[in-house]
């Protein structure tokens, strides 16, 4: 079984969720954003604001290139499948590329308070804007994912089992 790598919108769990998988598969777990924010010695929030968006998407690709080339459960950023030089590698791997697909209320439920404050692509947006910006992301989920998992009401250990199934 090749291991999978997560896909989806800002809430969705891929970081719970991939740690899950990673566990029942007994394989190394990897998720994009630690890795940036080790590479950067700072947090995300503090890059973005010091240098911005198109400066933290050159990092991503880079990273995301980096770990494509070793054998991890890997989970995204929620942006990362939105980039096209992005979504061009996800594509061409090998691997099966899960979509994890939450409703706009289990993101509002997931990313509130301290949730939202910790990414920056959310600063200063309404709920209004957070769902405006989930469906014009979708077509980049939709045309990458080989699988598509919904998530809505299910714990990382479910999803994790269904994703296993549908691989
Ligand atoms: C982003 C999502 C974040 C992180 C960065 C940008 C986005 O990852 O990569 O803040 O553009 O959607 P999560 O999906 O893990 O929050």
């Amino acid at each position: 079984m090749q291991n999978p790598i997560l896909i989806g919108f800002m809430g969705a769990g891929k970081t719970t969720v991939g740690n899950a998988l990673a566990k029942v598969l007994d394989q190394p777990f990897c998720d994009l954003d630690d890795a940036i924010e080790e590479y950067l010695g700072q947090s995300i929030p503090s890059y973005f604001e010091e240098k911005g968006e198109a400066a933290f998407r050159q990092v991503e690709k880079e990273l995301l290139a980096k770990h494509l080339s070793t054998d991890n459960v890997l989970a995204t950023g929620g942006g990362t499948a939105c980039q096209k030089a992005n979504q061009a590698l996800l594509i061409a791997d090998q691997r099966p590329v899960v979509w994890l697909l939450a409703s706009d209320d289990t993101t509002l439920q997931n990313l509130s308070g301290e949730d939202w404050d910790k990414r920056p692509i959310l600063a200063d947006k309404t709920d209004e804007d957070l769902a405006k910006l989930k469906a014009s992301r979708k077509r980049f989920y939709q045309d990458t994912a080989d699988i598509i998992v919904q998530v809505d009401q299910k714990n990382p250990e479910t999803i994790a089992e269904e994703i296993i199934d549908k691989i």
